[in-house]
């Protein structure tokens, strides 16, 4: 990701997230790149589809924000996505990778699951929300068990 294709980014958080990060909060990650932050996008032929936004330190990956242009989801990219984002966990020698979920997002919630990821915490009323606010589930992925290729194959 580059601050070029932040226009096509904020569209697609603006439509996906019920709280969209704000352009500052992607400038910031990009410009930490030497703090361990990284920012990838996911293109097709024509166009971009999507985004994660990653940070690791202290043998630790997050994921901080990923997203699939709602246009394109349902569609198997976003578990292709993710497995993406496990690799490159697992290549930065990460021992877990953390996220943070919204409790009543069950589609990322079961995807999450679906690769291995359990429910480690929960913070009360993190998120705001239409009816106020809404509890954030902690999830956390052992990665020190996966080589690359079991994590390309989750
Ligand atoms: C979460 C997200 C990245 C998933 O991407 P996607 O391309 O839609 O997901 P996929 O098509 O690969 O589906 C993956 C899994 O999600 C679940 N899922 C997808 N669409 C679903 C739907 N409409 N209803 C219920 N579950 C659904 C299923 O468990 C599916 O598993 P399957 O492969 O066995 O069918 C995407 O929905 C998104 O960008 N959401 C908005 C942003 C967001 O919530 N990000 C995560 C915040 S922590």
């Amino acid at each position: 990701m580059s601050v070029a294709d932040l226009v096509e980014v904020l569209a697609i958080e603006n439509a996906a997230h019920l709280n969209p990060w704000t352009e500052k909060g992607f400038v910031d990650c990009l410009d930490a790149a030497a703090k361990g932050y990284v920012c990838q996008v996911v293109l097709n032929e024509t166009q971009l589809i999507g985004y994660a936004m990653l940070s690791a330190a202290a043998d630790e990956a997050h994921l901080l924000n990923i997203a699939i242009d709602p246009q394109f989801q349902g569609l198997g990219l976003g578990r292709r996505w993710l497995h993406w984002v496990i690799t490159w966990g697992v290549r930065q020698n990460a021992q877990g990778m953390f996220l943070e979920v919204r409790s009543g997002n069950l589609v990322a919630l079961s995807l999450y699951e679906s690769v291995g990821f359990s429910r480690i915490g929960l913070r009360r009323d993190y998120y705001p929300s239409l009816l106020g606010r809404e509890d954030a589930v902690v999830m956390g992925l052992d990665l020190a068990k996966l080589d690359i290729q079991e994590a390309a194959e989750i």
